[in-house]
């Protein structure tokens, strides 16, 4: 199986075992709105948990928040978001379909990429190039539709950064683009169209209040900067740390839990003294590349991004990016903010938003580095890392294949199930007194249905790192069979070390540690 296939097998495997569902789906949906199914909702527990240990847990400096969805209203024009926090749209006029401008241009220049990459493929196997050769690297740079390709990167990164809509336009019409529903090349002028969802607060029409959804989490903490820095007495470099809802009406709705129009993000605001920026803007560069490392992500699927055109409050910005099986694309971004937000803040809402240094004697608004990184794109990742397909023995000799869903056993939804073998002669009783023994620290299943290959499958599809069978040798030695989902080795252990065997491998301490 090739992992630009994958893409359609995570969604059904999400849906067929409980880790995702469409939103209201008996409605037939809402556009880019999921549910997490039961074993969804373990995943993003532990992702959340191994975010929150790396960055609070283990710095003495970094103090969490929990803040309000709902926000006064004068915090998103002093943001910049009720200004600036939109996208470039333009509807075909003939379907009526509304597309990003800047999506459309992007996908034209992933066309001329990939048409670049089979072309190339083509010429190293008449030529007997290797992959990654002197000569493959060179054809692939410099064929044809590689160089529209960059032409087109070029003048569009102008476009961008200059904000010029016509050009946007322009570029859509000269490279003729058409509507994908009705095929025609009819197109509108393109619009900017703000991504804030606009709520009401108060009931009757006179007195009501225009508000906004958060779209981002960092706004919580900038407001309460100054509560937080006073109560938790911490001096500068420190940080406030927030996993919680956003919500973005995006035009673009598709690519599964990618992009949602109700998401989750764990995000940190690193105050610092200004002029530090740089020094702390590669520390937490470093800091959270490590953490995907050591949640299992592979080298390779990972990759640094530097912006084209920075948001309007930041003066440096990286993304990490995964290789999804879509494409390499953003799942984590870096942010050096200035003093942007807490300034704007100052002055919008009239109150000093200033630290003391003791050490210096000056009152000063603290700089920011931020890290942002979405759960579900985190949650996307991992399901697609995780997911492999492989030939295993059967008991007849033969080989079946299996889906196994290698999660780092801490991400599992499950660590452990316990299965007696049969339904009878006292093994459930056996198998359920372990289960017992093992709730108080991990989420385990007790499972007794079908035979138990199948429930080795059941809980490869799911992810289980271990499947702890209790067979009739038990009730003579006091001893099970403890089963290792990857590496399909069976250990044969008296059921007084089962705990600790389990507790061994689920360590927060060799997962943070690096
Ligand atoms: N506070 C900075 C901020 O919000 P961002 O790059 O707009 O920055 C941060 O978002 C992260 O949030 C992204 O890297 C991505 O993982 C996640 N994210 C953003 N929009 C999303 C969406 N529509 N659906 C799912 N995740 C999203």
């Amino acid at each position: 199986m090739n992992y630009d296939e994958l893409f359609p097998k995570i969604t059904s495997h999400a849906k067929e075992y409980g880790f995702v569902f469409p939103s209201s789906e008996i409605y037939d949906g809402l556009g880019a709105v999921y549910d997490y199914a039961q074993l969804g909702v373990e995943l993003k527990n532990n992702i959340k948990t191994a975010w929150w240990k790396a960055m609070v847990q283990m710095h003495e400096n970094i103090v969490g928040l929990d803040a309000a969805i709902l926000m006064h209203p004068t915090t998103w024009k002093a943001s910049g978001h009720v200004d600036a926090f939109s996208d470039p749209l333009i509807d075909n006029k003939d379907s009526k379909k509304r597309y990003r401008a800047d999506v459309l241009i992007e996908d034209q220049i992933a066309k001329y990429e990939s048409k670049s990459l089979k072309d190339t493929n083509k010429r190293a196997k008449k030529e007997g190039w290797e992959a990654g050769s002197e000569e493959y690297n060179k054809y692939l740079q410099g064929n044809r539709n590689a160089k529209k390709a960059q032409e087109l990167h070029q003048q569009f990164e102008v476009a961008l950064n200059s904000d010029d809509l016509d050009q946007l336009r322009n570029i859509i019409v000269e490279q003729g683009i058409a509507c994908e529903v009705s095929g025609s090349k009819n197109w509108s002028e393109v619009r900017q169209f703000n991504l804030m969802f606009k709520t009401q607060l108060g009931a009757t029409a006179d007195s009501s209040m225009d508000l906004y959804l958060r779209p981002e989490t960092a706004q919580g903490i900038f407001v309460n900067y100054l509560n937080v820095q006073k109560t938790s007495r911490q001096k500068l470099p420190f940080g406030i740390a927030q996993i919680g809802k956003a919500f973005r009406n995006e035009i673009v709705a598709r690519q599964f839990i990618f992009r949602m129009r109700e998401f989750e993000q764990m995000e940190m605001q690193f105050f610092i003294k200004p002029g530090t920026q740089k020094q702390w803007f590669e520390y937490w560069k470093e800091y959270r590349m490590n953490w995907h490392k050591a949640l299992g992500i592979k080298e390779e699927f990972l990759q640094w991004h530097e912006h084209e055109k920075l948001a309007h409050y930041a003066d440096g910005a990286e993304d990490i990016q995964f290789k999804f099986p879509f494409g390499f694309k953003e799942l984590e971004g870096i942010h050096s903010r200035t003093d942007f937000d807490l300034s704007s803040h100052e002055e919008f809402s009239g109150k000093k938003l200033r630290y003391f240094d003791p050490e210096t004697q000056e009152s000063y608004v603290p700089y920011v580095v931020e890290t942002s990184v979405g759960l579900d794109r985190t949650f996307l990742a991992h399901m697609s890392h995780a997911y492999q397909e492989e030939e295993v023995p059967n008991a007849k000799g033969g080989t079946d294949t299996r889906v196994v869903m290698k999660f780092h056993p801490l991400l599992a939804p499950y660590k452990a199930a316990v299965f007696p073998l049969v339904k009878k002669d006292g093994l459930p009783e056996i198998a359920m007194e372990i289960f017992k023994e093992l709730k108080f620290e991990h989420n385990v299943m007790y499972d007794e249905k079908d035979s138990v290959g199948r429930r080795y499958r059941r809980h490869d599809a799911i992810g289980t790192p271990f499947c702890i069978t209790v067979d009739h040798d038990t009730k003579e030695d006091n001893a099970v069979t403890v089963r290792d989902r990857d590496t399909l080795e069976q250990v044969r252990m008296p059921i007084s070390e089962v705990r600790s065997y389990i507790s061994k491998k689920l360590s927060w301490r060799d997962l943070l540690d690096w």
